[in-house]
């Protein structure tokens, strides 16, 4: 059966990809979201796909009708080592900033070596509590050594800040975070959206890899 996709609250287009992805036979024909920013985003990588900036509920059942949709409602990968999507020469301005630095101890600290992250969600570099792990080129040793330095002083006090510096903890760049997410390598922001929304709008998004997946059990 070639399917025939409607995206409802596209986003940035985590689903399309998934779709993609998934190998499955058919395609996204037409994609809904309101937000102009995440549409713009989504018609940068996907321009083939008839997209509306429109809220979900003023579609009436005639339209879709039109559209003659299919209604969208295993064997997973190695996973891989994090040196493989990590970039070169990322600009000192992902670095944690000292006021972050301060609660360096609930971080969750990733590696060349690592084959884990935590999930991103979309306050990503504003908050540090369960919003996104941060990345070293550090050895763990190195880092557990200076840790274990910072936590001689008062948690959160100058001292305390200073003695992490060292091990340059910085986040991960949206374009790390979209390839955390299994997005396509050649999946793209455009230009003049901020690193701030880049990290809102993959906040609000999927893992690919793990929709694809699923899309296969649900269509199969
Ligand atoms: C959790 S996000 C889904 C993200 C998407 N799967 C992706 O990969 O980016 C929810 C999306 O629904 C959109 N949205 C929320 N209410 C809406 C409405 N009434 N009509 C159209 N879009 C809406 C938001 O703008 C947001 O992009």
């Amino acid at each position: 059966m070639n399917h025939r996709i409607l995206e409802l609250y596209s986003g940035i287009g985590g689903m399309h990809c998934a779709w993609k992805h998934s190998c499955l036979p058919g395609s996204v024909v037409a994609a809904v979201d309101i937000n102009t920013v995440a549409n713009e985003v989504y018609r940068h990588n996907f321009p083939e796909t008839n997209l509306m900036t429109r809220n979900i509920q003023s579609i009436k059942p005639e339209e879709l009708k039109k559209l003659n949709m299919n209604r969208l409602p295993k064997d997973f990968d190695e996973p891989f080592a994090l040196s493989e999507i990590i970039e070169d020469s990322v600009p000192d301005k992902h670095l944690v900033p000292d006021k972050l630095l301060k609660r360096a101890n609930i971080f969750d600290v990733c590696y060349k070596d690592s084959r884990r992250s935590c999930c991103f969600t979309k306050a990503y570099t504003h908050y540090v509590e369960g919003t996104g792990s941060v990345f070293t080129d550090a050895s763990p040793d190195t880092v557990d050594k200076c840790y274990k330095q910072a936590n001689t002083h008062e948690v959160g006090s100058t001292e305390f800040v200073v003695a992490l510096k060292e091990v340059r903890l910085r986040f991960f760049t949206p374009k790390e975070v979209s390839l955390l997410m299994a997005f396509p390598k050649d999946y793209d922001f455009p230009k003049n959206i901020s690193t701030k929304q880049c990290y809102r709008l993959l906040g609000n998004s999927v893992n690919v890899k793990v929709i694809s997946e699923l899309l296969k059990i649900l269509v199969t």
